[in-house]
C-alpha cells in the first residue's frame, strides 16, 4: 500500500493535500452519449472526458482523420449535433453545455445547467433543446435559437435522469432514469436508540412471528448457520414487490401488511405506501406533459429508438439484492437487460436477458462461456431498417447484436477496446463506431463481418495509476466466474447502485476487534463497549468508493482493515477462480486513490456555506408541525454552528464534530494520549485508522463513523410521502428515510423545524475542498483526516463573444479572486488570430499563454473577445491549470511553442 503511505506521509508532514491531487483530478464521470455522427455524415465526434475536449474526426473513405480537438467544459459526457456545424457538448462537472461551431473549431457559447447534466437532444416544432440534469432530477427545455434565455424546468419523478432519445417524428422525448430502483426497500430490523423507524422485522405480526433474522430457505438458513457461531444479531430485511403487488422476502413470505397494508405504520410507512420505479419518462415535446413507464430494470443505462418503427430499446442492469448471503449471490447478482417498448412507449413488449445462455445456477463457469457475456450495457444503436441493434458492454469490453424483437443474436460478441460506452452506426460505410472510454480510442467495427477492423487512439492525459488499475474494478471477464459481474456492478462508476445488500454469510467467522483499531479516538467513555463483528451483518448500503484510500478501516462497521482484505471478495462474491495478486490489488488501490468527490452544488462559489438553501424534496417529519409539509429554506451556516461546541448533543456529552470531523465527516484518525491527539500509527500495509464507535447500534454494535459527503445524491426515500423514488435512505442499512428524519432524532436535541432545515442544509453541503479543522487537544472537536473533495467553483465557465458587460465583469472578477486565493486554477481557451489558443492564470491579473514568454492581462484577453474570436474562461482544480490551459501533455513544452521544437 505504498500509495496510502505516500498520502499519509503528505498529511503527516502537513503539506497541502492539493499536492497529493496533482495536475489531474479523476471524477470518473459516466459517459451517456459520447459519440455522434454529424447529419451530413462527414464528421465523427467523440468526447475526450479526461482531456476536457471534443475530438473531431473527418471520415475520409475508410480513414478517420483527426481534424480538431476543441476544448470544452470539465468532464464532457455527451455530444449531439444539432446541425452539421453546431454541436452541443454536455459537461458533467462544469454543469454546462458547450455550443461548438465545427467550422470555427471553437466554443461559441456556454450554457449553464442544473447540477450534473448528462445528455441533450433536439425535438418538436418549433425545435426545442432538452437537457437532462441527473443530480437535480430535472429536464431543461431551451430554445436553441435563443439558448441564453432562462430555460423551462421540468422536475422529473425519479432519480438521475440521464440518457435521452427522440421519437422518429420528433414529437416525443424519452428520458431514461438511471437510478430508477427495482422495487426493493428495507424494513428496519435492529433495536437501537434511534426513535424511528420502528423495528418491523421483529414485529410479532410479521410472517415469521418476529423471528429475527428470519430464515431464507424454508425454516432454516441456506447455507446453514455454523454451529459454533454465537446467535446472529437482529438485522433489517430487504423486501421486493412482486408482479402481483405483494412485498415478499427472498423466502417467498409476504410482508405487504407491514409495508403498505393495514399495519404499514409498524414499518414507519403510510398505508398505501408506493415505491415508484420510473424507468422511462415520456415527454410530449409540444405540451411538455410527462408520463412514466415502470418495471423495466434497476439501472437504466442507455436507450435508442428504432428509426424503422419507433420502438424504444432501453438497456441496463437488474439486481437481485433481495437475495440474502454472499454464497447465494456469487457471480450472478445482476443481469444485463434490454427492454423493448412499443412506439410511443405504449406497452412493454419484452424484457430480454442480454445473456440468454447464461446458467444462473452456477457462480463459476468455464472460461469460454465467460467470454460470451455482455456486462454493463452503456450504449445502443439501431440500424436504419430496425432489424438489428448493437449494444456495448462497458464491463465486458465487447459489443453484441440484438434482433428487431430485442433478442440477442447468437454468435460470439465483437471484441473492442477497453470500456466501450457510446456507439453509432455509419450506414454509408456499413460500419459501427464504438467509443472505448477506458482505452481512449475509437473501435471501428465492420458490419459485414461484425469484427473490429481498426482502433484509433486519441490523446489521454490520465495518469498510469488510472489506466492500469481501472480494469480490476470494471472488467467482468477478467475478474468474475461468470463473466457477467465485477466490483463495478454494485460500485457503479466507482460510486454506488443506491441499493442495500445482505452480503453476510452463515458459514463465516467472527472477527475480533484488533489491537490496532482506533476505538473512539481513545477518548474516555468512547473507547469501551465494542463487540466482535458477526459474519451475518445484515443489509448494508453499497458504499461509494470515492476517496476511501487513506480513510481505513473500511465497511460501515469498519470490519476491513484495508483494501487488501477485499481480495477474497473476488472469489466469494465475483466467483473468480483466484484472488488478485498483491500487485494487482495494489493497482486497484492506486486507481481508487484517484477517485475524488465532484464539486458540491449546495456550496457557494467560494466553496463556503450558504445561509439560504432552498430545500425542495425535503419534508417535515412531524416532530414539529405537520408531517409531510415542505421544510423551510435552511441556513447551512447555522447548521454547522449547531454541529460544534459549545453546542452539545447526546445529553451534553459531545458534539457532531466530536465524531464527524471536517472536512470528510470521518472519525478522527488520531488517538488521545496523555491529553494530546497523536496520529494513529499506520497499519502493516500502510492503512490508516479512523475511529470506530460503539454508541449508535445495538445490533451491529461496533460501527465506523461514516464520512458525510455526497449525501445529496441519496435522497428520494421519505416515509412522510405516499410515493417515493428510492427504497433506501441513510445509516448503514438505509433504513432511516430522510436527512430531516436523521437529525430529528431526540438524541440530537433539535428544538425547531428551522433547526432541522438548517442541519439538512449543512449536511447537503458537507465536504468541499477545505482542510481539516479541529484541535489536537480538545476531545469535543478532534482533528480528522483530509479529503479529496473539489472546490465548489471548479468547472464554472463563462464564454465571451464581446468585451464583458457589467454582469460578466463581476463574474470574471469573482473567478480571479478565487484563483488568487490559490484554491482553484483558471484557464482561458478560444481563438486569437483565428487560431485555437490557451492561457492559464498566474495570479495578479496575469495569464501565461501557450507560447513561451507570452503573458497577457485580463483586459487584453477580454477586450479582444468577439464573435469569431470567442473566449471561454473555466475554473479548474488548483494544480491543473497549466495542463488544461497551455501544456496538455505536460512535457514542459507549451502547446503553442514553435512547431519545429515539438515532437
Ligand atoms: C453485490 C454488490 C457489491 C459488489 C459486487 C461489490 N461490493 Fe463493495 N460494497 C458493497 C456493499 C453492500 C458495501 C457495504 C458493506 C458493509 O459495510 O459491510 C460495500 C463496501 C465496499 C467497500 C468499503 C468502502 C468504505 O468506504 O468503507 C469497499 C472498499 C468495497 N466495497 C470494495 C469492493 C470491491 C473491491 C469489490 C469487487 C471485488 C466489491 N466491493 C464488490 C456491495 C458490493
Ligand atoms: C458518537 C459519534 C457520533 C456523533 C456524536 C454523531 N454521529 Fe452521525 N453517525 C455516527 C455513526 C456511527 C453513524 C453510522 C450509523 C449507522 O450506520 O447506522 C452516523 C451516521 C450519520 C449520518 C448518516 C450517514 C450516511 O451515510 O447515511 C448522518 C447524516 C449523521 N450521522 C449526522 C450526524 C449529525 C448531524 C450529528 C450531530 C447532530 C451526528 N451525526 C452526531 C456517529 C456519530
Amino acid at each position: 500500500m505504498q500509495h496510502t503511505t505516500r498520502i499519509l506521509a503528505s498529511i503527516f508532514l502537513g503539506t497541502r493535500f492539493l499536492s497529493a491531487q496533482g495536475s489531474f483530478v479523476n471524477w470518473e464521470s459516466p459517459h451517456v452519449h459520447p459519440l455522434e455522427l454529424t447529419p451530413d455524415g462527414r464528421h465523427l465526434l467523440a468526447v475526450n472526458t479526461p482531456d476536457a475536449r471534443l475530438e473531431v474526426f473527418e471520415l475520409r473513405g475508410s480513414e478517420l482523420v483527426l481534424r480538431a480537438e476543441i476544448p470544452v467544459g470539465l468532464e464532457p459526457v455527451s455530444v449531439r449535433a444539432r446541425t452539421s456545424d453546431e454541436v452541443w457538448v454536455v459537461n458533467h462537472v462544469s454543469d454546462s453545455v458547450s455550443v461548438v461551431s465545427l467550422a470555427r473549431r471553437n466554443v461559441i457559447a456556454t450554457l449553464a445547467t442544473d447540477d450534473e447534466p448528462c445528455d441533450a437532444v433536439f425535438a418538436g416544432t418549433p425545435e426545442r433543446a432538452f437537457v437532462s440534469c441527473s443530480q437535480a432530477n430535472t429536464l431543461l427545455v431551451l430554445d436553441p435559437e435563443h439558448p441564453e434565455a432562462e430555460p423551462l424546468r421540468i422536475s422529473l419523478q425519479g432519480e438521475d435522469p440521464r440518457a435521452l432519445a427522440v421519437s422518429p417524428a420528433g414529437e416525443r422525448v424519452y428520458v431514461a432514469l438511471f437510478e430508477s430502483g427495482n422495487q426493493t426497500t428495507i424494513l428496519r430490523g435492529e433495536e437501537s436508540a434511534r426513535a424511528f423507524p420502528p423495528n418491523a422485522v421483529s414485529d410479532p405480526d410479521g410472517p415469521y412471528g418476529g423471528v429475527n433474522p428470519p430464515p431464507n430457505s424454508g425454516a432454516s438458513f441456506s447455507p446453514p448457520l455454523r454451529p459454533d457461531l454465537p446467535p446472529p444479531p437482529a438485522v433489517g430485511l430487504i423486501v421486493r414487490r412482486d408482479a402481483a403487488g405483494a412485498w415478499r422476502d427472498d423466502n417467498g413470505r409476504d410482508w405487504s401488511r407491514l409495508v403498505s397494508g393495514d399495519l404499514a405504520a409498524r414499518s414507519g410507512r403510510p398505508v398505501g405506501w408506493r415505491l415508484l420505479d420510473h424507468d422511462l419518462a415520456v415527454v410530449d415535446a409540444a405540451t411538455l406533459e410527462v408520463s412514466y413507464v415502470s418495471g423495466l430494470m434497476n439501472l437504466d443505462m442507455a436507450l435508442a429508438v428504432s428509426p424503422a418503427d419507433g420502438s424504444i430499446a432501453v438497456v441496463g442492469t437488474e439486481a437481485t439484492n433481495e437475495v440474502r448471503f454472499e454464497p447465494n449471490l456469487t457471480g450472478r447478482f445482476v443481469r444485463s437487460h434490454l427492454a423493448l417498448l412499443a412506439p410511443g412507449a405504449g406497452a412493454t413488449r419484452v424484457i430480454a436477458d442480454l445473456n440468454p445462455e447464461l446458467d444462473y445456477a452456477r457462480g463459476t463457469l468455464p472460461p469460454a462461456e465467460r467470454e460470451q457475456t455482455l456486462a454493463e450495457p452503456r450504449g445502443i444503436a439501431w440500424t436504419g431498417d430496425g432489424t438489428r441493434a448493437y449494444v456495448t458492454g462497458m464491463g465486458s469490453n465487447n459489443v453484441v447484436a440484438v434482433d428487431a424483437d430485442g433478442r440477442r443474436v447468437p454468435g460470439a460478441p465483437i471484441e473492442v477496446g477497453e470500456g466501450p460506452t457510446g456507439c453509432v452506426l455509419d450506414a454509408e460505410r456499413a460500419r459501427l463506431y464504438v467509443l472505448d472510454r477506458f482505452s481512449s480510442s475509437i473501435s471501428v467495427v465492420e458490419l459485414a463481418s461484425e469484427r473490429e477492423v481498426k482502433r484509433v487512439p486519441f490523446f489521454d492525459p490520465s495518469p498510469p495509476a488510472i489506466r492500469r488499475g481501472r480494469r480490476h474494478l470494471y472488467d467482468s471477464h477478467a475478474t468474475s466466474g461468470t463473466g457477467l459481474v465485477s466490483c463495478a456492478s454494485c460500485h457503479v462508476d466507482g460510486r454506488t447502485d443506491r441499493l442495500a445488500w445482505d452480503l453476510g454469510n452463515p458459514q463465516g467467522s467472527m472477527k475480533p476487534i484488533g489491537a490496532a483499531q482506533n476505538l473512539g479516538g481513545g477518548v474516555a467513555g468512547q473507547d469501551t463497549g465494542f463487540e466482535a463483528w458477526h459474519p451475518m451483518k445484515g443489509p448494508m448500503l453499497t458504499q461509494t468508493l470515492q476517496d476511501i484510500v487513506g480513510h481505513e478501516p473500511l465497511h460501515w462497521r469498519g470490519d476491513k482493515d484495508g483494501l487488501e482484505e477485499f481480495a477474497p471478495a473476488f472469489v466469494g462474491l465475483l466467483g473468480d477462480d483466484a484472488p488478485p495478486s498483491p500487485a494487482e490489488l495494489q493497482e486497484l488501490e492506486d486507481f481508487l486513490a484517484t477517485l475524488a468527490f465532484p464539486p458540491n452544488p449546495f456550496r457557494t462559489f467560494g466553496d463556503g456555506l450558504s445561509n439560504d438553501v432552498p430545500l425542495p424534496g425535503h419534508y417535515r417529519t412531524g416532530r414539529f408541525g405537520f408531517a409531510g409539509q415542505p421544510l423551510p429554506d435552511g441556513n447551512a451556516i447555522d447548521g454547522r454552528n449547531y454541529s460544534r461546541p459549545p453546542n452539545l448533543i447526546d445529553g451534553g456529552t459531545r458534539a457532531c464534530v466530536s465524531c464527524h470531523t471536517e472536512p470528510t465527516g470521518l472519525g478522527t484518525d488520531h488517538v488521545l494520549e496523555r491529553g494530546v491527539f497523536r496520529p494513529a500509527p499506520p497499519g502493516p500495509l500502510g492503512e490508516n485508522h479512523c475511529a470506530l464507535v460503539a454508541i449508535d447500534g445495538v445490533s451491529n454494535v461496533t460501527l465506523k463513523i461514516p464520512q458525510l459527503r455526497g449525501l445529496h445524491e441519496r435522497t428520494g426515500f421519505d416515509l412522510t410521502q405516499l410515493e417515493n423514488t428510492a427504497g433506501f435512505g441513510f445509516g448503514h442499512d438505509g433504513s432511516v428515510d430522510s436527512l430531516a428524519r436523521f437529525v430529528s432524532d431526540p438524541a440530537f436535541h433539535v428544538q425547531s423545524e428551522q433547526r432541522v432545515a438548517n442541519l439538512v442544509a449543512y449536511l447537503l453541503a458537507f465536504g468541499g475542498a477545505d482542510q481539516p479543522t479541529g484541535s489536537d487537544t480538545d476531545v469535543l472537536q478532534p482533528i480528522g483526516p483530509s479529503g479529496r473533495g473539489s472546490h465548489a467553483a471548479v468547472g464554472r465557465q463563462l464564454t465571451l463573444d464581446s468585451p464583458p458587460d457589467a454582469v460578466e465583469g463581476a463574474r470574471l472578477a469573482a473567478m480571479l479572486a478565487e484563483a488568487d486565493t490559490g484554491r482553484v486554477g483558471l484557464v482561458v481557451r478560444g481563438l486569437k488570430d483565428r487560431r485555437p489558443r490557451g492561457w492559464y492564470y498566474l495570479g495578479g491579473g496575469q495569464f501565461q499563454s501557450d507560447r513561451p514568454g507570452e503573458i497577457h492581462s485580463l483586459l487584453e484577453l477580454t477586450s479582444a473577445a468577439a464573435s469569431q474570436a470567442e473566449r471561454t474562461f473555466t475554473v479548474v482544480p488548483a494544480g491543473s491549470e497549466k495542463r488544461l490551459g497551455a501544456d496538455r501533455d505536460q512535457d514542459g513544452r507549451l502547446d503553442g511553442a514553435p512547431r519545429l521544437a515539438r515532437r
